[in-house]
């Protein structure tokens, strides 16, 4: 059941998780997605590997300081991307204002960019490369929609799921920063927003020490 959260009236707590429905408009859907292409065309997706040897099924890039890797060596945030060797770009406006209607103390110095193609999917993992857990990871949802699972902060803890659609916006602080969350499917060509169908999600960290 979701409740009501007294911060945000057109939010909802569900599964404990702070979900703030329509957090962007269309427009602003559309403008944030606008950007998203230029930094990828600048900072291409990649596909990594995990710790396992096994390829992901999402490919990824970021904006800002930092980010996420993994391969054989295991998971870090890294500073270059990994084929060109070149910064990142930075954390686009529109990602910073939905950042700062959650967290306010710092700003992010990562803005780490999903993108899901075809039956992409994301196992259960913990967010726990960074170095404050006390900051917050805020998630944005753009296009087709996903089906996100969240659990406690053991593996083995029970686990609940809900949609994630696009223009939502998430963020996993307090007692969720550090649960067990992942992605079970998308529904492919559920949203007219990326013209070749997909989802893109965009999580904002605060990876360095403030
Ligand atoms: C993630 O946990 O890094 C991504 C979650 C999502 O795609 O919504
Ligand atoms: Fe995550």
């Amino acid at each position: 059941m979701a409740a009501q959260d007294p911060l945000f009236p057109e939010s909802a707590v569900i599964h404990g998780v702070t979900v703030r429905r329509a957090a962007l408009t269309g427009t602003e859907q559309a403008d944030l997605l606008g950007e998203i292409q230029d930094i990828a065309r600048v900072s291409r997706p990649f596909s990594l590997m995990t710790g396992w040897g096994k390829p992901m099924s999402v490919k990824m890039t970021a904006a800002g300081r930092f980010c996420w890797f993994s391969d054989r060596r295991g998971y870090r945030y890294i500073e270059a991307h990994p084929e060109t060797n070149a910064a990142f770009p930075p954390i686009p406006a529109l990602a910073l204002a939905v950042w700062s209607q959650f967290e306010t103390r710092v700003p992010p110095d990562c803005c780490l960019i999903n993108y899901y193609g075809e039956g992409a999917r994301m196992g259960l993992h913990q967010d726990r490369d960074e170095a404050d857990f006390g900051y917050p990871v805020v998630s944005i949802s753009l296009g087709d929609p996903a089906l996100f699972r969240i659990g406690g902060i053991e593996r083995k803890d029970p686990t609940r799921s809900f949609w994630l659609e696009s223009g939502d916006a998430m963020v996993l602080q307090g007692d969720n920063r550090l649960a067990f969350h992942g992605i079970d499917r998308i529904k492919f060509g559920g949203s007219g927003l990326l013209p070749k169908g997909g989802r893109l999600n965009l999580t904002l960290r605060r990876v360095a020490e403030a």
